[in-house]
């Protein structure tokens, strides 16, 4: 299997970090994700390959984490935190509208690949609640009206 240049720069400058190679796993893994859209069967036997792992050393790590994912997902990966800070301030109301907004439920993707949704546990924004993360962004003190604006957002800017 074969990644950029970019990913392999990056590669060879962030195992010099690690007391360990099977340490830089997880950001292995995330910017392969990145790079290829999903970890598939060849990117997970060329991670294990290059870290010393198992294949199902990887596997397990993969399952543990919910922004690792095996299976393609939307461009823009809308990620509704339901556990208690936002449970109490609203978020299963922001995970049914972005459901009905988007027209698909939990771990679905658009039609034109352009969002997925899922439902998530806590994202570390607790102080902030409601939250969504989209991608690698953030946003906070969300209301029905306020996830709109933020779908909106990305939609403009794939038609940029
Ligand atoms: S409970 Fe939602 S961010 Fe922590």
């Amino acid at each position: 299997m074969k990644f950029s240049e970019e990913f392999e720069a990056r590669f060879a400058e962030m195992v010099t970090h690690y007391p360990t190679k099977r340490s830089a796993l997880v950001p292995t893994l995330l910017y392969a994700q990145d790079e290829v859209g999903c970890l598939s069967d060849e990117v997970i036997i060329e991670i294990a390959s290059r870290l010393d792992l198992t294949e199902l050393d990887v596997r397990n790590v993969i399952s543990y984490y919910s922004m690792l994912t095996t299976k393609p997902r939307g461009k823009f990966n809308v990620q509704v935190c339901t556990n208690i800070s936002c449970l109490v301030r609203g978020g299963e109301e922001i995970l049914h509208h972005c459901a009905k907004r988007l027209g698909i439920g939990h771990k679905g993707t658009t039609p034109d690949g352009l969002f997925s949704l899922e439902e998530v546990e806590c994202i570390g924004a607790c102080s902030w609640a409601p939250a969504v993360q989209v991608n690698y962004d953030f946003h906070e003190n969300l209301t029905p009206e306020k996830m709109d604006a933020v779908i909106e957002q990305y939609r403009k800017r794939e038609q940029q």
